[in-house]
């Protein structure tokens, strides 16, 4: 990773500096100033979602993974990419808002494909049911990605496939982090997905608001979409 000397109160300034009911384009300018320091700061921060998405995944996938297509949404530099692709993981398609993200995403060769796409206000460009492994990381939380992205995420996978997402566990995400859970409890009663797994992370990442000390907590859930049932009438 390349130095730019930053230390944590450089990064706690940019996190404050992120207003959290900008709508999805100013968020996406945020990060687009953000990206050159992306990697060393989230590195400051001890952020370690991708790190804790990918173990949870590894630990559930049964399938064959240099053949599985994952499509990592909201892939920022490609540091969901760079996690699985360690668990043996080979195919990836990223996409993201921001342009200077995918560039640094680009730059980390991991990425057969990458698309630009305002999640929430555009649909997500990928066919229906073709990927075996929907992940998004860091991104479903309060300001950023609604929760309404997460059909499209569904809809993205295959019958039988995956969909791996988290989401912060701290005081100021807590409504967007209910109406999430009040999603993917429908979406399983309407008989959409399983969980797999939920599993609740103590040590995040590092707190950077004046009202939290130490880390906050987060969650990684894991689903699996239902293969529909093929009904046949006589
Ligand atoms: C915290 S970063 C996470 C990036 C990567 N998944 C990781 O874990 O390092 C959030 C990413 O979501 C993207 N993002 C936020 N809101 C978005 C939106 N509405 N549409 C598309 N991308 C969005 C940002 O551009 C950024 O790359």
């Amino acid at each position: 990773m390349e130095e730019n000397g930053r230390t944590f109160s450089d990064v706690r300034n940019v996190i404050l500096s992120a207003h959290k009911n900008a709508g999805a384009e100013d968020k996406v300018a945020f990060y687009n100033e953000w990206a050159a320091n992306y990697n060393e700061d989230v590195h400051i921060l001890d952020y370690r979602a991708p790190m804790l998405a990918a173990r949870c995944l590894s630990a559930a996938f049964p399938g064959d993974r240099e053949g599985a297509l994952v499509l990592d949404v909201a892939c920022g530099t490609g540091l969901v990419g760079a996690q699985l692709q360690k668990v043996k993981f080979r195919h990836f398609i990223g996409v993201d808002g921001s342009c200077a993200m995918l560039e640094l995403a680009k730059s980390s060769g991991l990425y057969q494909e990458l698309k630009q796409c305002l999640l929430g206000k555009e649909t997500l460009p990928v066919e229906p049911e073709s990927c075996d492994l929907v992940i998004i990381v860091g991104a479903l939380s309060v300001g950023q990605v609604p929760v309404t992205v997460v059909k499209e995420l569904w809809q993205a996978a295959k019958p039988g496939g995956y969909v791996c997402m988290t989401t912060r566990a701290n005081a100021e995400n807590q409504e967007y982090k209910r109406q999430l859970e009040r999603v993917m409890a429908e979406m399983e009663q309407e008989g959409l997905w399983t969980c797999v797994d939920v599993v609740e992370v103590e040590q995040w990442e590092r707190a950077v608001s004046d009202h939290e000390t130490g880390y906050i907590s987060g969650v990684v859930y894991l689903y699996k979409k239902i293969p529909r049932l093929g009904f046949k009438c006589d």
